[in-house]
């Protein structure tokens, strides 16, 4: 039984209180059917919010299975299922897969030839037996719907709210949906409360809930609608509702409302009575779908059973490899990246790095001669060490590039899905531990390749290990970093804009180029990833002839050790997942 108590949602705007819901009160016991309808902006949505535990009430209680919900926690993730008007699912995944990975992360005991049996059941039971090899993105808006709600079905809940699901259908597609909730609700007393602008099919449900401007005005069953509002088409209820304000609507209702809450009762009796599979209560179901041999077993009907942290983690990177696999754009422009990217640093130094010259003039010279042969040497040894820097900056301002291409879409390009199978019960650290597994060996495969390619072309002295190290912390700081600014970004071309003006700020405020204002420097550099790359990479040439050059050549100089330079970085990588940890625990549903 979900019962509402009072429920008021207010919110702030410019300077005045203003109330999205007011009052709403409401019984609804297990296996109904309920249509929720009201004009758009009447507070559908925010009612469905604030009973999934998506938004908290201001006032009121809701209280589920004779808890106050307020007071005892929200619903455990497994009796809730929300399905929402925008598409769960990814595009390159068939409808087995998703339904396949849902129960992976959602419903714990389940395992081998089970977990098969369920994700057929699930299938048979949304109608999509011939479509299960079909990819997400050749579905059409109706497949889409009930792949949906399939995807909440892996765990048999109690409480199953639909927004909008048959919004922009045909009106074929639309019964279809309708009549498959109405299914879903004879079946273990799963109460089914569907959001919708459309007044078709009312019939088939239980009780109709009515919302005007945040008021509740009518509940009761479908066909006292007309009567109530005195019309003839209830496709007229929603004139009618223009012509009084909504207090006075919220008035008469709390006159009839006892007597239109009876005839809901009633009418639900005997709609279960004229249905031989129906299952009035929660008891009564547990005892038909034991008895009943015929149909696949139902998810396990336990209230704690989520997989365990390392179970999600590794279901969420497999499901980010195949993901990965799948999208040939993807694969393709990665391979491109890591090609081309190596290839571009190489060509200022196709023939390798020319011998250090030595700066001892010949003795039996002039003065003069000595003179101007000093001059040539210095010049020489400026343009070496100027190539040195530049081949470093340029490999590190590469990988800078590709790390934020690796990150920035990476949560934002997601973010509904992932704040879908939250609600559903999938832990924020497991989610963001497998995109560090993830991400870890694009940054790996990436800054290892650049690496010993440009190594092998243009053989750069001084230490390989320091500026492998380097190479690949430039490449982590700025993919985590970009991370977190995907999770905190509501689109990803939100997300891609600023972590490629992250990137595009790395240049000219490294000091490769010009050194900074001496009272603006101590506030940039520690900000600026690319710097401590490039000057630790620098740093560690010290012992090498070239570094007499590198230091005539560049205006930043003495550099930080290696070890500075790795920790500043370490640091970046740090704050980019901490950022990142902090948005994937907020709520950014909409
Ligand atoms: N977080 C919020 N802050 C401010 N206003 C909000 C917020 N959420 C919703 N609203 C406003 O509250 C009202 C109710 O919104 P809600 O989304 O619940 O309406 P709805 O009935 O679902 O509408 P629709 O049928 O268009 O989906 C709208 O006027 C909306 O603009
Ligand atoms: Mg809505």
């Amino acid at each position: 039984m979900l019962e509402l108590r009072d429920i008021c949602f207010t919110i702030e705007k410019d300077g005045h209180e203003v109330n999205l819901l007011d009052k709403i009160s409401l019984k609804v016991p297990s296996g109904h059917f309920m249509a929720v309808v009201g004009p758009s902006g009447c507070g559908k949505t925010t009612l469905m919010k604030i009973i999934s535990g998506l938004l908290l009430e201001t006032e009121g209680e809701v209280w589920w299975k004779g808890a106050d919900l307020s007071e005892d926690g929200e619903m455990l993730p497994n009796e809730l299922g929300y399905v929402p008007q925008f598409s769960i699912a990814y595009d390159h995944l068939t409808v087995e897969e998703c339904v396949e990975h849902a129960i992976r992360l959602r419903v714990g005991s389940v395992s081998g030839s089970a977990l098969e049996e369920l994700a057929d059941n699930v299938i048979q039971q949304v109608g999509m037996e011939t479509m299960r090899e079909k990819r997400v993105k050749v579905l059409s808006g109706g497949q889409k719907r009930r792949l949906g709600l399939g995807l909440e079905l892996v765990t048999n809940p109690k409480l199953l709210l639909c927004d909008e699901v048959t919004s922009g259908l045909d009106p074929q597609s639309e019964r279809e949906i309708v009549n498959l909730m109405h299914q879903l609700s004879l079946k273990q007393g799963r109460m089914v409360m569907n959001i919708t602008h459309s007044l078709a099919n009312l019939e088939l449900y239980d009780s109709v809930l009515v919302l005007h401007e945040g008021r509740m005005v009518f509940h009761g069953p479908p066909d006292a609608l007309s009567h109530y509002f005195s019309v003839q088409h209830v496709e007229d209820v929603y004139l009618t509702l223009k012509k009084r304000a909504a207090d006075a609507w919220q008035g008469s209702w709390s006159k009839y409302r006892n007597e239109y809450d009876a005839l809901i009762q009633k009418r639900q009796a005997n709609r279960r009575e004229s249905e031989p599979n129906a299952a009035a209560t929660e008891s009564d179901a547990k005892s038909n779908s034991d008895e009943d041999t015929d149909l696949p077993p139902e998810s396990p009907d336990n209230d704690d059973n989520l997989p365990g942290f390392f179970r999600q983690f590794w279901v969420l990177l497999s499901r980010r490899w195949l993901l990965f696999f799948r999208d040939r754009t993807q694969v393709f422009l990665q391979l491109a990246l890591m090609l081309i990217f190596p290839l571009l640093v190489v060509i200022f130094a196709p023939g390798g790095i020319e011998a250090f010259p030595d700066q001892a003039p010949d003795p039996s010279l002039d003065f003069l001669e000595q003179a101007r042969a000093t001059a040539e040497v210095v010049t020489k040894q400026t343009k070496i060490g100027a190539l040195v820097s530049g081949l470093m900056m340029f490999q590190v301002v590469l990988l800078a590039l590709m790390g934020s291409n690796n990150a920035a879409r990476e949560i934002a390009g997601e973010r509904l899905i992932y704040e879908k199978e939250r609600l559903g019960g999938v832990r924020p650290f497991s989610y963001l531990l497998s995109k560090i597994f993830f991400l870890g060996t694009l940054i790996l495969a990436q800054s290892l390749w650049m690496g010993i390619f440009v190594q092998m072309f243009c053989n750069l002295p001084g230490d390989i290990v320091a500026r492998f190290q380097l190479l690949i912390m430039i490449n982590a700081a700025m993919t985590f970093v970009c991370l977190g600014i995907s999770a905190a970004m509501k689109s990803a071309d939100q997300a891609s804009l600023l972590s490629i003006y992250l990137v595009g700020f790395q240049l000219p405020l490294s000091g490769a180029v010009l050194r900074m204002p001496s009272w603006l420097e101590p506030v940039t550099q520690p900000l600026i990833a690319a710097y401590w790359s490039w000057s630790g990479q620098l740093q560690a040439l010290s012992g090498e002839k070239v570094a007499l050059g590198i230091k005539s050549a560049s205006p930043t100089y003495p550099f930080p050790t290696v070890e500075t330079a790795t920790v500043i970085l370490a640091f970046h990588v740090i704050i980019g997942l901490i950022v990142a940890y902090g948005f994937c625990k907020r709520r950014l549903w909409d």
